[in-house]
């Protein structure tokens, strides 16, 4: 019994541990130095005797995303690219500006779960999973609401309101990524051969380089 109750703590300790996303910190910081040709997985430190307030800072959120594209939405992102002080720690931010009717496309970020928030209008949100194959969760939410979506699952919003929407989503990575499925499998460069897109959506290759002619 005791020792049953030992495994099954050793098992939710190094549980714990399997479920952490970007490498933890071992100093205060590691401002991201992107003069750096050292190749490491993020940025290799600067002097922190050089590191200033305005490594930590980025100014605009407020500012709406401009949404005139066939998308009808704008991201606009507070990762390690415009904050060098978040390198090492695995967190960023996006803003996301939605017009009516406008969409973020369903796409999966790979190294990062999302927590968003609607700060303005309303949203059709969802996700779908690998296990059990292919189910969409969603749920429409309003100003103050919350959602999750987990790693590496495809995901999308939608603004249903009839107004602008807004939101801001947390993500558990510096450099979250990502990879927009249409794009990646219309808009690769070089195209995948129309060949394998016809089988693989049962389509004729005509609606194939329709396809590929968009994105
Ligand atoms: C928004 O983007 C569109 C399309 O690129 C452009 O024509 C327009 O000038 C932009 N508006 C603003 C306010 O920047």
């Amino acid at each position: 019994m005791a020792s049953q109750l030992l495994l099954l703590a050793f098992l939710a300790i190094t549980c714990s541990v399997a479920f952490a996303s970007d490498p933890s910190s071992l100093q205060d910081f590691c401002v991201a130095e992107s003069t750096s040709s050292v190749p490491v997985n993020g940025h290799v430190c600067k002097d922190p005797k050089l590191v200033e307030a305005n490594d930590f800072f980025l100014s605009g959120l407020h500012l709406a995303g401009n949404t005139s594209n066939p998308a009808g939405s704008k991201v606009t992102p507070a990762n390690v690219a415009q904050i060098p002080g978040l390198n090492t720690f695995g967190i960023s931010l996006v803003r996301i500006d939605y017009a009516p009717g406008g969409i973020n496309a369903p796409h999966t970020h790979p190294r990062a779960t999302e927590i968003l928030t609607v700060v303005e209008g309303s949203l059709e949100v969802g996700f779908v999973t690998s296990n059990p194959e292919n189910r969409l969760i969603s749920k429409v939410l309003q100003k103050g609401d919350v959602f999750v979506f987990p790693v590496g699952l495809a995901h999308f919003q939608h603004n249903v309101g009839k107004g602008n929407a807004v939101a801001i989503a947390a993500l558990s990575s510096q450099n979250p990524g990502a990879i927009t499925l249409a794009n990646a499998v219309f808009g690769s460069k070089p195209d995948i051969s129309a060949d394998v897109l016809a089988k693989a959506f049962q389509v004729d290759k005509n609606i194939v380089f329709d396809f590929q002619a968009k994105f």
